[in-house]
């Protein structure tokens, strides 16, 4: 394989994290590897709600973090909820420094959404569900302007290479629809910033793109994995047969949208105290439940915001629209999809994973903010905190040194996944390890994932694919009880005590899959 060497720090993904990591190691030379054209493709600039961060004077960093680990269902690592929330709104003063159009009062303070399970609206805005992008925008203009930070638009990383324990080199390659040959690149420091594993579900929020890949990759070389059983669904995918499916944000329901179903029934009134607002897991699951009892799930936003909605939500309004829903006079259907991965490359305080000289952030790290269920818009604020900790612990190690930008000459010769095979992994994960799971289903995901990975074994995007999906069966077999997101029909109850957060390789989830199809 052919060798490109650079002092540059190597960021693989160009979401939130991979952007304002970049932005907070300047001077430092980077790279970043980005499969798409900036901005395009990635979970955080789809994310309508916005930035969870206690900025009114009524909330505290605290209430924040109570919230967040009342809602994690006892396994959120409180120190690390404490720091996080404090930091919260130096990053919102941050970003609105950076360029990002907040919402803001007549005051000059910031418009605050409502969302599910705070206990305080805390949730920073873009015109109602623009925060993603907007956010995402703002920082994409100054990466442009930075002449230390260079993008490698187009290109995908594969594989790691390992040697006694540290990083010592990324494998990339095209990622146009004609895959390269694989090319090493080797920098002065590695952190992953890509996305979680939505996109092998069938039923998902994310850019179909996002499958997995960056946490199987590590998970491959040897990471450790934490929470990898912990998905969570979103309540109110709008369902109109689209892959992916368009997101109504939870925003709508704190401003008092409602769930009906095909008879009327606001059905959320009879499970939970907070109804529409409860914990994100436990509308999850009864939105699936109302699907599959043939009851057909409905968002009615036609009394609490009537054609506002058209203003003050206009991602959420184009998505119906394209979709013959006119949403000030028609309930919008949805299902429960997947969202969000709590689980992935577990990571210490100062955002360094198991193997020497690889930091994560985003949604593909496990830092221990979220627990069993992530409170809504803290993903955002996760990426924001850690990719700042990671960047300034890189720092710590490597001094600035000129670097020339990186050229690869991609040569052909890469695989590309077979498409039968993607939507066979995805249906397997949707039927089998989705909101609802029980072990038999669990084991015929294993083996069903375990014959798709033979199917295209040479094919390392989809060895990485097969391993989170491993992980995660594997992860959901092994813990009997529910918690969270993570919901056994055949162990509906929380163990008692101390949770505990899991800890795996992909060697013991490996073992956990011979062992179920041995059983077949
Ligand atoms: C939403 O806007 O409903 C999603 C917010 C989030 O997932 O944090």
């Amino acid at each position: 394989m052919k060798t490109v060497e650079t002092d540059r720090i190597v960021i693989v993904g160009a979401g939130l994290g991979g952007l304002y990591a970049a932005l907070a190691l300047a001077p430092h030379p980077v790279v970043i590897v980005s499969p798409e054209t900036l901005g395009e493709g990635s979970s955080s600039a789809w994310a309508q709600g916005g930035v969870a961060a206690a900025m009114a004077e009524a909330d505290s960093p605290e209430a924040h973090a109570a919230d967040t680990i009342r809602v994690g269902a006892g396994i959120v690592d409180a120190a690390v909820a404490k720091f996080v929330t404090e930091d919260a709104r130096a990053h919102i003063l941050g970003l609105t420094d950076l360029g990002t159009p907040f919402d803001r009062t007549s005051d000059g303070g910031y418009v605050l959404s409502r969302e599910a399970a705070h206990g305080f609206a805390r949730v920073v805005r873009v015109k109602g569900d623009q925060a993603g992008a907007a956010i995402i925008k703002s920082l994409i203009q100054k990466v442009r302007d930075c002449d230390t930070i260079q993008v490698l638009e187009g290109t995908m990383a594969l594989a790691l290479d390992v040697t006694e324990g540290a990083l010592t080199g990324i494998h990339v390659q095209n990622s146009g629809p004609d895959r390269s040959a694989p090319v090493r690149l080797r920098g002065a420091a590695y952190l992953i910033a890509g996305g979680g594993s939505g996109g092998l579900f069938a039923l998902t929020t994310n850019p179909q793109r996002i499958q997995g890949q960056v946490i199987g990759m590590a998970a491959r070389a040897g990471a450790i994995i934490a929470d990898a059983e912990f998905v969570q669904f979103h309540p109110t995918a709008i369902d109109v047969g689209k892959d992916p499916a368009p997101l109504a944000t939870e925003a709508l329901r704190g401003e008092g949208a409602t769930l009906i179903n095909a008879d009327g029934d606001r059905f959320m009134l009879g499970i939970h105290p907070d109804a529409e607002l409860a914990p994100r897991d436990i509308v999850a699951r009864e939105v699936f439940n109302q699907t599959q009892a043939g009851k057909r799930p409905m968002l009615d936003t036609r009394a609490a915001l009537g054609p506002r909605i058209k203003d003050l939500y206009p991602a959420v309004t184009e998505a119906c629209l394209q979709n013959g829903i006119d949403p000030a006079t028609d309930p919008i259907p949805v299902a429960a999809a997947a969202h969000y991965h709590m689980g992935g490359i577990a990571t210490n305080a100062a955002g360094q994973s198991s193997l020497g000289n690889l930091w994560v952030c985003g949604e593909a790290s496990a830092t221990g903010l979220h627990g069993a269920n992530r409170l809504a818009s803290n993903g955002l604020l996760e990426a924001l905190v850690y990719a700042r900790i990671c960047a300034e612990g890189i720092m710590k190690v490597h001094p600035v040194k000129q670097a020339p930008p990186v050229a690869i000459a991609f040569e052909a010769g890469g695989k590309v996944p077979d498409a039968a095979v993607v939507t066979a992994l995805r249906r397997t994960m949707t039927d089998n390890v989705g909101v609802v799971r029980t072990q038999s289903g669990l084991l015929r995901a294993l083996r069903d994932i375990a014959a798709l990975e033979a199917a295209q074994s040479d094919v390392p995007d989809v060895m990485n694919m097969c391993a989170t999906a491993t992980l995660i069966a594997a992860g959901a077999l092994t813990r009997e009880e529910s918690r969270g997101a993570h919901e056994r029909a055949d162990f509906p109850d929380r163990h008692a005590g101390v949770g505990h957060r899991s800890m795996t390789t992909l060697a013991k989830a490996l073992a956990l899959r011979s062992q179920a199809c041995k059983e077949t």
